[in-house]
């Protein structure tokens, strides 16, 4: 089935999200801003998304990139105003985009007045309540309330002068709300209806595993805690408590049809991500156990299946994400060998990972529910690697003494011309420094190119919108005569192979070829040589 013309969009929808640091600077002050994205919101409706994601913009002194706000009904001056969000959000309903925004209700800023009063007001006071705020322990209160790590690295408690400690799970500048607080659940129903009102038409939530912490907030006993974003069972993921925030906020929008949620819920097991799209709550949880798995035709199949099976009984649509602002972009992973993670340093061997890159691609797109792109890997843009450790300004990177948190590496801003200052970001610089090699992959560059990376994007989603089996669905049927290393389904009248071996493999041609992740794939005589690391779309 194909939702696109159903109210249920985002069923199949190809959502693209921007980081609005990086993605086009209208006033050449190095860092983007909304006006910026507007003007290219042409290009992104051209490249053939369905839906805008916008990484936070709001008022916030930018200690993580605006997952730190200060006021939640404010746009950061760095990015613009209010009018300007307005204005956005009102171009893209013209050219058929929607916007979907992130909200960060897990913590605020140090600098949310709230804080601030909790901080001046001192111990017992209600606005203390708002956040998590104890006595430590020890003879004098010298030691944290419990042993929690930060997820950034160091404890997750932070002493203030009076004495007391409040919880971060994140940077010291990130104090956790306290969600068993009313005013701290009312105040969030209000911040919904404010952009609600302004016409988003749905919210990426921000750590909605993290908002409810276990009864009594215990110690895990225990040094090996993760320090990534975090999957294992701990007391302050993944609680069924939250579960109750996310019904009370699908009921807001009950007065907003066809305005989504989509969890960022990071949990031990695909089945407990599922919990998070049960009918009465949010509408789509990103599949992180997808965008980690290496690329290995049983371990894809293996997690293409668990995710299916997971979401069908809940009746939610599968998502997949290759690349996203927290992570190595997929053309440097998948350089990289297996096992690499997430937070990568070395470039590895670029020709491979692009080539794997844009296989994984056409097979994402070709799967069973809503796919995730985000801004540049339409170009193939390799992760920045060997930024200097002077510019880098992920606050995962130094609490973590330069070992981890290389995030800046996919949020160096996109190179949109082949020549100029910033490559035409802006008309000034770049608040990080872009390679000097990116005016060739720019989208000047890459337009109308033969075999470009964003050619292939386009020629994809166009493909992808026409094809009554791609997009919304809850299965596949796979070709179990696939050779070794040979993904193989099908789907309506289509087909999607994928060789993730190196080699050529020769196999029956299932149909005509739609489309090639590298060049022609010709077709003698019933039989096809799939090129190694390729994937080929056929019509049957
Ligand atoms: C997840 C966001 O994607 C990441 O960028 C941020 O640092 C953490 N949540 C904390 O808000």
């Amino acid at each position: 089935m194909n939702s696109r013309m159903s109210s249920e969009w985002w069923r199949d929808a190809v959502i693209y999200q921007v980081y609005p640091r990086s993605f086009a600077d209208s006033d050449g002050d190095g860092t983007g801003d909304l006006p910026g994205i507007r003007s290219r919101l042409p290009y992104l409706r051209d490249l053939g998304v369905d839906a805008v994601w916008l990484s936070p913009f709001y008022d916030s002194p930018q200690a993580d990139g605006g997952y730190d706000v200060a006021d939640y009904r404010a746009v950061d001056p760095r990015y613009g105003t209010l009018d300007d969000a307005r204005a956005l959000i009102s171009s893209a309903h013209e050219l058929g985009l929607k916007i979907v925004a992130d909200i960060v209700p897990n913590h605020s800023s140090d600098q949310h007045e709230w804080f601030q009063q909790a901080l001046a007001e001192g111990p017992g006071s209600p606005m203390r309540s708002r956040y998590h705020f104890l006595p430590g322990l020890g003879e004098h209160g010298e030691e944290p309330p419990n042993d929690w790590d930060s997820i950034f690295g160091g404890p997750a408690w932070t002493r203030v002068p009076d004495g007391e400690w409040y919880l971060h799970l994140f940077a010291p500048e990130q104090p956790d709300f306290n969600w068993n607080s009313p005013e701290v659940a009312a105040e969030f129903l209000d911040i919904l209806r404010f952009w609600l009102d302004l016409g988003i038409d749905g919210f990426r939530i921000d750590v909605a595993h993290g908002l409810v912490k276990a009864e009594g907030l215990p110690s895990i006993g225990h040094a090996e805690q993760l320090h990534l974003l975090g999957n294992d069972e701990m007391p302050f993921f993944d609680q069924d408590g939250v579960h109750d925030i996310y019904r009370t906020w699908r009921t807001v929008l009950e007065d907003y049809p066809d305005r989504i949620f989509v969890a960022e819920a990071w949990t031990p097991t695909v089945a407990r991500s599922a919990n998070y799209v049960r009918p009465d709550e949010l509408h789509q949880a990103f599949n992180f156990e997808y965008l980690d798995t290496a690329w290995d035709a049983a371990a894809l199949r293996k997690v293409i299946d668990s995710s299916l099976d997971a979401m069908r009984p809940v009746g939610a649509p599968a998502t997949w994400v290759l690349s996203n602002h927290d992570v190595t972009r997929h053309a440097t992973r998948f350089a990289n060998p297996p096992g690499s993670g997430t937070q990568i340093r070395t470039p590895g061997d670029r020709e491979l990972g692009l080539r794997r890159a844009r296989a994984a691609t056409l097979l994402m797109l070709a799967l069973p529910g809503s796919a995730y792109v985000y801004q540049g890997e339409e170009l193939g843009l390799p992760d920045v690697t060997d930024l200097p450790d002077e510019v880098r300004q992920d606050p995962s990177f130094h609490r973590a003494s330069g070992q981890d948190g290389f995030r800046d590496g996919c949020r160096v801003p996109i190179p949109w011309s082949r020549s100029g200052p910033s490559y035409d970001f802006g008309d000034g610089g770049s608040w990080l420094p872009q390679p000097s090699t990116w005016g060739d992959l720019s989208v000047e560059a890459q337009t109308s190119a033969d075999g470009s990376t964003l050619e292939l994007y386009r020629s994809a989603l166009t493909i992808r919108r026409e094809t009554p089996g791609l997009g919304a669905g809850d299965a596949v049927t796979w070709h179990d005569e696939a050779p070794a290393g040979v993904l193989w389904f099908e789907r309506h009248g289509f087909a999607c192979t994928v060789n993730t071996t190196k080699e050529p493999v020769r196999i029956t041609a299932p149909g005509d070829v739609l489309l090639s992740s590298l060049g022609p794939v010709p077709v003698t005589d019933g039989s096809a040589d799939l090129p190694g690391d390729t994937t080929v779309w056929w019509e049957l």
